[in-house]
């Protein structure tokens, strides 16, 4: 192993994209293009973060779940409206420092 010295990214968005076709609430099934829809609006809005899709979170109740990292802060209940507020917050985050 050996550490990679520059990261392009400075945050990461990670988006739970988990599907379950059992019944069970699941964030992908819910909210489908979520993932799609942030990665575009935090490239047009120039941001240096990358948009990830992960598995299951453990919050699924609470979900379509997003984290952001390294800031360690979680959304639930994330919706395609919520787009253009995540990418304020990811603005104030940076702008914040991390
Ligand atoms: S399915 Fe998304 S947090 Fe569990």
């Amino acid at each position: 192993m050996h550490e990679i010295s520059q990261n392009l990214h400075k945050a990461f968005v990670l988006v739970c994209e988990n599907r379950r076709d059992d019944g069970r609430e699941s964030c992908g099934v819910t909210e489908p293009g979520l993932r799609a829809a942030i990665k575009e609006a935090m490239k047009a809005a120039g941001l240096p973060v990358r948009v990830l899709s992960v598995s299951c979170m453990d919050r699924c109740k609470e979900g379509p779940t997003v984290a952001i990292m390294p800031m360690n802060v979680l959304y639930g209940d994330v919706h395609g409206c919520d787009v253009p507020e995540l990418v304020t917050k990811m603005k104030e985050y940076l702008i914040g420092g991390l």
